[in-house]
């Protein structure tokens, strides 16, 4: 057996308090809008998982691709004797890292969700008998405390999940990130980049409609969650590229006009027909942009690395000296 703890830093009611408040804060504003975190429950993180292997979306290869790839120049460059992976999910690129993480000591994957947490955990320590692994259920968007490792530690946060946070968001939490590293340590980020439009709206909109699905699963969530009374059918998948702050958006349009009530919440939430819910953004990326942003929250492009049709980039950086 390895050496293996579970942290919780979040309360057990979190979520749900977390939820009513985004609800209540997003469906009474104009343009409506949810934060993207609400589509992975059980189903919708399932359906995330049938995404990645979808044809159209290729950011999950693509940084799988430069993870094979660059893993040992990663090592190399790093010496990391602690893996911290934030959102880190089902973990399942964490095992290219981690066979060539050879000196590591410690594995502390971050995520919301404890039932991620412990399957990806048992799935990873299966070849690594001896690796400590300190699972955190933590939202690792406010003020993360990590727990007492050997260093250097390395940072990972993939998939081009930062894309999920608006500008302001992305600042804050990069400067959360400085605040985590001592000198030695570094972050391993992964950013999907800008690229053609057709490209990159077919990855939000594929033929098989499974990022409809997936879209309209927060709708699922609301009525099992908050007893609200919708039908996801009521509403189409809505995916475009915003060219100005190059970002997707993806939304949920009503066929009709019709009202959600939400009676957890006393809220009658009305829509106009053709109204829409902004339910993610996924912003893209180029290396100035990247290497601005982490300047901005002091720190160093050490080494950006893309696949080879130059689709998805992951970036190392230091703390600033
Ligand atoms: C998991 C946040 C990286 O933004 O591409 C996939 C989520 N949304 N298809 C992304 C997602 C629609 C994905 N991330």
């Amino acid at each position: 057996m390895s050496p293996y703890r579970m942290t919780r830093t979040l309360p057990e009611d979190a979520t749900g308090a977390a939820l009513r408040a985004d609800v209540l804060d997003g469906l009474t504003r104009m343009p409506k809008a949810l934060p993207p975190k609400w589509f992975y429950d059980a189903r919708g993180s399932e359906l995330f998982e049938e995404i990645t292997r979808l044809p159209e979306y290729y950011p999950t290869r693509a940084e799988r691709e430069i993870l094979i790839g660059r893993a040992p120049e990663i090592a190399a460059a790093t010496g990391a004797r602690t893996l911290v992976e934030l959102g880190s999910g089902s973990s399942e690129k964490t095992r290219h890292l981690l066979r060539e993480l050879t000196g590591l000591h410690s594995y502390v994957p971050v995520d919301v969700s404890e039932s991620a947490l412990t399957g990806a955990a048992e799935a990873l320590l299966e070849g690594h008998p001896s690796l400590h692994v300190h699972a955190l259920i933590a939202d690792f968007t406010r003020g993360l405390v990590l727990p007492e490792t050997p260093g250097p530690r390395l940072v990972a946060f993939l998939g081009g999940t930062i894309g999920n946070l608006l500008p302001a968001e992305r600042a804050e939490f990069l400067r959360s990130v400085r605040a985590l590293l001592e000198p030695g340590d570094a972050l391993l980020l992964g950013t999907d980049l800008v690229k053609d439009e057709a490209v990159l709206v077919r990855a939000y909109d594929d033929a098989a409609g499974v990022t409809a699905a997936f879209n309209k699963n927060v709708l699922n969530v609301l009525a099992r969650e908050l007893d609200a009374d919708v039908d996801p059918d009521d509403f189409d998948h809505v995916a475009l590229w915003d060219r100005d702050r190059e970002w997707i958006e993806m939304r949920l349009r009503a066929r009709t006009a019709l009202s959600v009530k939400i009676p957890e919440l006393d809220l009658l939430v009305p829509f106009e027909e053709g109204e829409e819910l902004r339910t993610e953004v996924s912003a893209k990326f180029r290396q100035e942009g990247v290497r601005g942003e982490l300047a901005a929250a002091d720190m160093e492009l050490a080494r950006w690395w893309t696949d080879s049709a130059g689709r998805f980039a992951l970036s190392l950086a230091t703390a600033a000296g």
